[in-house]
């Protein structure tokens, strides 16, 4: 349960999904957003947000979630006539209109005999929200399975039902910058995890030589803009625009105030390389349609020749997982992740390194100790973070929390 701001009679209750091993970047994300109730649940974190402003405040500048459910109801329903019962309760006229398109997903967490299946919970929300309307206004509202104005999420855990509706439209990670022609791009929202993971207040000069189509050092620019992730969508495209309570004067006064947030440059330069100079090209291509491509500067480079742009800064990276066709691929990644470490230790001192490397890649061949290791899945790939500080002096000793935080185990998950 959501512990509840009963204080606040506008406070909006949220459920917020992201990858499990990312909530509690997810989690600090919406405290610094002025989120109360912090909540961490299963690849999702529940929280209350105290007003309207706030609420679509957060939909402009999450970076890091998948998508915002906006609570209806939560209640007990261990058989389909109790989730047809409390469903039809609710006066779903006062949310939106019967105008509007709709589309109903169930999403069951337990699964065995007896526990009500996807199609079964949404068939049954479905038909109690259509009757409740006609019940309510003598229309109802036609379902579109396509493109439906307002989604409807029912999820059934533990015999109790969390109705809410998707405020955020298109999922958050795709921010609509980049094209396809990549065969290995990390998602947007991963990458702001690693980002913050790695340390990035968007301060430090950041470096990512193997930047392929351009997402790391996009998200990273947009972090240290103060550029709001999510500022470039069209009317219309954001779910909450499409519910009863959609207030557009509070809407555009929101955007204004976040749209003026911007800095003018860069505290700290943000460089982009790769070895191939078709994805430079299209790094810098994603940029321009991101509307930050001159904030980046761009070259092609082999990671083996990579040198500091400053002092000390941050190289960030998500190193090639290789094919695997045949021994010869094997030893060239390892030769690779060999001639990436030896370059970091000889170049790279009083610099952080944060590499998302494969599971079963050849991480070992870095040869240096890590800082930490974050266990990660990057999309259906087990994967982990690896953090070096390559320390000028002497190497200090890790810190007691550091070495904790390195056999911290995360567990494997996706997007809800
Ligand atoms: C996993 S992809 C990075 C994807 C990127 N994070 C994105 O979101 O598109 C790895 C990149 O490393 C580049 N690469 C491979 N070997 C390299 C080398 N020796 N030096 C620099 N880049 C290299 C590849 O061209 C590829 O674009």
């Amino acid at each position: 349960m959501i512990k509840n701001s009963e204080s606040n009679p506008d406070a909006i209750h949220a459920i917020v999904t992201c990858p499990d091993e990312t909530k509690e970047v997810l989690a600090a994300e919406l405290r610094a957003l002025g989120a109360n109730d912090v909540e961490l649940r299963y690849r999702a974190v529940a929280c209350s947000v105290p007003d309207i402003e706030t609420f679509y405040e957060l939909h402009l500048k999450l970076r890091t979630a998948s998508r915002i459910f906006r609570i209806v109801k939560e209640f007990a329903a261990h058989t389909e006539q109790m989730l047809a019962d409390q469903a039809k309760r609710i006066r779903w006229a006062d949310w939106f209109s019967p105008e509007r398109t709709f589309l109903v997903e169930g999403v069951p967490a337990d699964r065995g005999p007896g526990v009500m299946g996807s199609n079964a919970i949404s068939k049954t929300i479905r038909e109690s929200l259509q009757a409740a309307f006609a019940q309510h206004t003598g229309k109802i509202p036609k379902v579109d399975l396509k493109d439906p104005k307002v989604i409807v999420v029912a999820f059934i855990q533990k015999g109790r039902c969390t109705l809410s509706l998707d405020t955020t439209g298109k999922t958050l990670h795709k921010r609509g910058y980049r094209t396809e022609g990549h065969p290995a791009p990390i998602k947007e929202t991963l990458a702001c995890a690693i980002l913050d993971l790695a340390g990035y207040d968007g301060t430090q000069p950041l470096l990512d030589p193997m930047c392929g189509s351009g997402t790391i050092a996009i998200e990273a620019a947009y972090k240290a803009l103060h550029k709001a992730a999510h500022i470039h969508r069209k009317k219309g495209e954001f779910g909450f625009e499409w519910l009863r309570d959609f207030d557009n004067d509070i809407w555009r006064k929101v955007s204004d105030r976040v749209r003026g947030e911007r800095l003018e440059s860069l505290p700290a330069p943000i460089v982009a390389s790769d070895i191939s100079e078709k994805y430079v090209e299209m790094a810098r291509e994603n940029a321009l349609r991101a509307r930050v491509e001159r904030d980046i500067e761009f070259k092609a480079e082999r990671i083996q020749d990579a040198r500091p742009h400053a002092e000390t800064g941050l190289l960030i990276a998500n190193l090639p997982y290789g094919a695997r066709l045949s021994k010869g691929d094997d030893e060239a990644l390892e030769t690779l992740y060999e001639e990436i470490g030896n370059n970091l230790k000889k170049n790279f001192k009083g610099w952080r390194a944060a590499l998302l490397v494969a599971e079963d890649s050849p991480w070992k061949f870095i040869g240096l100790k890590s800082t930490r290791r974050i266990p990660i899945m990057n999309g259906s790939i087990p994967a982990k973070l690896l953090i070096y500080d390559m320390y000028a002096g002497t190497k200090r000793k890790p810190r007691a929390d550091e070495e904790t935080q390195e056999t911290q185990e995360i567990q494997e998950t996706g997007d809800v």
